[in-house]
């Protein structure tokens, strides 16, 4: 009885909750029972960022439940694990803290991100900036906080400039749109096909569908709260007016609640991913063309020559890629434009901008964090030269940090004019930072082809390092399920292995 000699050899599954077909299974000693050992099935995973670095993580977890046995290639074009998470050092000096490039924050209700970096033993810290922030409009500063950019909910000033309804709709807004979100991470987390199937699911089919401004008034939320403090958070996040990007991507920018980052740069978190995936990491190596040679056959043309593969997960925007794929593939990914960002990082002597950079008084102290709204370009004025212009801290004893979000390249001239001189080090970065994210009600396609799944199909939707995350889950669920016949990532739905927890209760990591 073959069936019953491999479930001898795996005690601690029972019977009950073996969730795969019998041929994947070895005996946890690394030699197959069932199978010739050189037919070990692979899986591609193209790009090494958040949503590539998770797939590699979640496919490591279900084969430790499962004793399933999968070979996981990851391939990378950058010498890095992270994509658009990574870190520079200011004058390239690795002593000096590092400053994050790409993706700088996470909150508590990401709880892959907050929950790997308890388990992977990271450092949190909080992101605040207690040195205060204000709202620009090219001409005028319209609003200041002295306690930060995420304390002004219930800031005396806020309530005077926008009074009582406007913040407290718009939070319990934000509220509704966080508890439905954390519905992700439960026992019975819904699972989609495609991402409009997600938005139905979540009930967030209005919200998508509209965009922040037009959503907020709806909601008796005033123009002057949208034009400034909601506008001000769109921009800073994804570069996008309330009035452009759909309110779902707004409630999500307007979440900074106990927002944080990991000590040292959020790369971290992926790198580790990786490292306790064990799959094999190819670094520097640009995959060129996907094609299929069978059913569930797919040759991966890179850098490193070809190899074969039973399953496709593209974890990178596809327009981005340049991979050669068939026709029937690349004809189910949307035209997807993505908003063109220009980071600035800037070592300066000045503790903070010198009013007379934005013509204003002499005696006005300018925020560490200058957030921006389009209100004065949209009245007839000037767009602010950026998005967002923010102090990040110290370098050294005297000397700053300064990040500048624009739409186009900063000159060093424009530079030395708002420091009055003071620049010691100065970078710079384009990145295709998000997508751009107008209303719509119709969303990608998660699953390409048989065994060609597309993570980046929930960008579109949300675009943040943990829905990477989450995307990424949901991928290797269906892959599990459908490229080697098994029940998902977490075994037969709705039978978490472990429910001690509820209340912290994470899919994906308690099941
Ligand atoms: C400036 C900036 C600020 C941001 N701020 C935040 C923030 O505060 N919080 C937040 O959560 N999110 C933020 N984001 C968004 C966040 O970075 C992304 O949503 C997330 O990191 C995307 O992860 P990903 O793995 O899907 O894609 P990526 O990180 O882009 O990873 C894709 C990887 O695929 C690789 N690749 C591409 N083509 C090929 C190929 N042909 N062969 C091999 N490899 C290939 C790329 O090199 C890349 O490493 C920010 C983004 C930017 C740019
Ligand atoms: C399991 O694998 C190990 C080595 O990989 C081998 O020595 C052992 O005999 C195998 N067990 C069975 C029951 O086949
Ligand atoms: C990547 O390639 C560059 C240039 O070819 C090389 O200098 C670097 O060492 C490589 N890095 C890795 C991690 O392979
Ligand atoms: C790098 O920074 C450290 C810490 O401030 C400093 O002691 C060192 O001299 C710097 N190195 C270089 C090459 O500037
Ligand atoms: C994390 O740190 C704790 C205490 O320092 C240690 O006991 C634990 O083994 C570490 N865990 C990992 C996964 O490194
Ligand atoms: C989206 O996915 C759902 C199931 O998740 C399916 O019923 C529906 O037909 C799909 N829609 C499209 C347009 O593919
Ligand atoms: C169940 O989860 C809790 C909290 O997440 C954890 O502390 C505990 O060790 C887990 N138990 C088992 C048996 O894995």
């Amino acid at each position: 009885m073959r069936t019953s000699l491999v479930l001898a050899l795996l005690p601690a599954i029972s019977a009950f909750q073996l969730p795969f077909k019998l041929p994947f299974f070895n005996n946890h000693s690394g030699q197959q029972l069932l199978q010739p050992a050189n037919t070990t099935p692979r899986v591609a995973i193209i790009g090494a960022g958040a949503g590539g670095a998770s797939a590699a993580f979640w496919i490591s977890k279900a084969k430790e439940r499962f004793g399933l046995d999968i070979e996981v290639d990851v391939y990378e074009k950058e010498p890095y694990i992270g994509g658009r998470s990574t870190v520079v050092f200011p004058y390239g000096n690795t002593s000096l803290p590092a400053v994050e490039l790409g993706a700088s924050i996470f909150v508590k209700a990401n709880k892959n991100m907050w929950r790997a970096v308890d388990e992977f033993n990271l450092t949190r810290r909080d992101f605040r900036d207690e040195k205060g922030m204000g709202i620009w409009d090219g001409e005028k500063l319209l609003f200041t906080a002295s306690g930060g950019w995420w304390t002004w909910w219930d800031n005396a000033k806020a309530l005077f400039r926008y009074g009582f309804h406007s913040p407290r709709r718009t939070q319990v807004f934000v509220d509704n749109m966080i508890n439905k979100f954390l519905t992700l991470y439960s026992p019975d987390a819904p699972k989609w096909d495609n991402i409009t199937h997600l938005s139905t699911t979540l009930g967030w089919t209005d919200l998508v569908s509209q965009s922040t401004s037009e959503y907020l008034r709806s909601e008796g939320v005033s123009d002057r709260f949208i034009s400034e403090l909601v506008e001000a958070s769109t921009r800073v996040n994804y570069g996008q007016n309330a009035d452009e990007i759909h309110a779902l991507e707004g409630a999500c920018s307007l979440a900074p609640t106990g927002a944080s980052a990991v000590e040292g740069g959020n790369f971290q978190v992926f790198e580790q991913f990786v490292k306790r995936s064990h799959a094999n990491v190819y670094l520097n190596t640009s995959v060129k063309s996907i094609r299929q040679t069978g059913s569930d056959r797919w040759l991966v043309d890179s850098d490193r020559g070809s190899e074969s593969y039973s399953a496709i997960i593209l974890a990178a925007p596809y327009h981005s890629t340049n991979i050669e794929v068939p026709s029937e593939v690349s004809s189910r990914i949307p035209p997807q434009p993505y908003v063109h960002l220009h980071v600035t990082l800037v070592a300066t002597t000045q503790p903070s901008l010198p009013p007379q950079s934005l013509s204003l008084s002499a005696s006005t102290k300018v925020p560490a964090m200058l957030l921006t709204t389009f209100e004065g370009a949209r009245n007839g004025g000037k767009e602010p030269e950026f998005n967002s212009l923010s102090y990040h801290g110290l370098i050294s004893e005297g000397e700053w940090v300064v990040k500048i979000f624009s739409k186009k390249r900063i000159s060093n001239k424009w530079l030395s004019k708002m420091f009055d001189g003071q620049v010691g080090w100065v970078l710079r970065k384009e990145w295709d930072a998000y997508p751009v994210l107008p209303p719509s009600t119709s969303f990608p396609d998660v699953k390409l082809q048989p065994h060609f799944y597309y993570v980046n199909a929930f960008e579109p939707f949300i675009s943040t390092m943990e829905t990477e995350t989450l995307a990424s889950r949901n991928v290797v669920d269906i892959l599990l399920k459908e490229t080697f016949g098994g029940s998902g990532i977490c075994g037969p739905e709705g039978t978490p292995l472990n429910d001690t927890a509820k209340e912290d209760y994470v899919f994906g990591w308690d099941c």
